[in-house]
């Protein structure tokens, strides 16, 4: 079984989600026999959940979640806004780290609130200097100079990587950065690797529907 995730980031309005949804639902969606996770930004989770819903082999993500929980915080997303629409939350993404200023502790204190809420945390690592809870079980290694870069790591470093990373038996391991329809079988084919976290050509549903069809 893989995982293939899209993160659409910031990116895409209703009428260009909708349009997303249009030509990706024109697929044999029933035939999937991977678990395929679509992490749109906030506003956009409940059209894409809505339309995928009765589909058992498709589940929705959030891109972040609160390290709040519910109450008094304008502004923010908690796990009790997400329960019953998501299964899974991106948490720890370099671009998160960067931009946000999200620190270790911040992190765990969102993993903490995502599994209260029986989310699976999608944990995002740059290097294997990062550290992991105990309490995930996916851990996604996204190598920064990768993303969005269109130079994507090499099968053999993904490998020593997550050799290196000692990991629990049962926890899956995923692979981020540059991947799509030309190099994503690369990983896919490796027993080693669980699944994808695809960013910029999950935004085109052609291209993303190629890479589940590899899978
Ligand atoms: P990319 O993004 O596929 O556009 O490189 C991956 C990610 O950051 O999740």
């Amino acid at each position: 079984m893989k995982y293939l995730i899209a993160n659409w980031k910031a990116n895409k309005n209703l009428t260009e989600t909708n349009h997303w949804l249009d030509e990706f639902c024109q697929n044999k969606l029933t035939q999937i026999k991977n678990q395929v996770i679509i992490c749109p930004p906030f506003p956009l989770i409940v059209p894409v959940y809505e339309k995928l819903k009765y589909f058992p082999n498709f589940s929705l993500g959030a891109q972040d979640i609160s390290s709040f929980d519910i109450g008094s915080y304008t502004g923010e997303v908690c796990g009790k806004n997400l329960e019953e629409i998501i299964k899974y939350v991106i948490i720890g993404h370099s671009e998160r780290r960067k931009y946000f200023q999200e620190t270790e502790t911040v992190l765990m204190k969102k993993t903490a609130l995502a599994l209260k809420y029986h989310f699976q945390p999608l944990y995002c690592i740059r290097n294997e200097k990062d550290a992991i809870s105990e309490k995930v079980n996916f851990v996604v290694y996204e190598p920064t100079w990768a993303i969005g870069t269109g130079k994507n790591e090499s099968l053999d470093q993904v490998l020593l990587l997550r050799k290196r990373l000692n990991l629990k038996p049962g926890i899956k391991f995923l692979y981020g950065g540059s991947v799509n329809e030309d190099n994503a079988s690369l990983y896919l084919k490796s027993d080693k690797i669980d699944g994808l976290l695809i960013g910029g050509t999950s935004l085109n549903p052609k291209s993303f529907w190629e890479i589940i069809k590899q899978a």
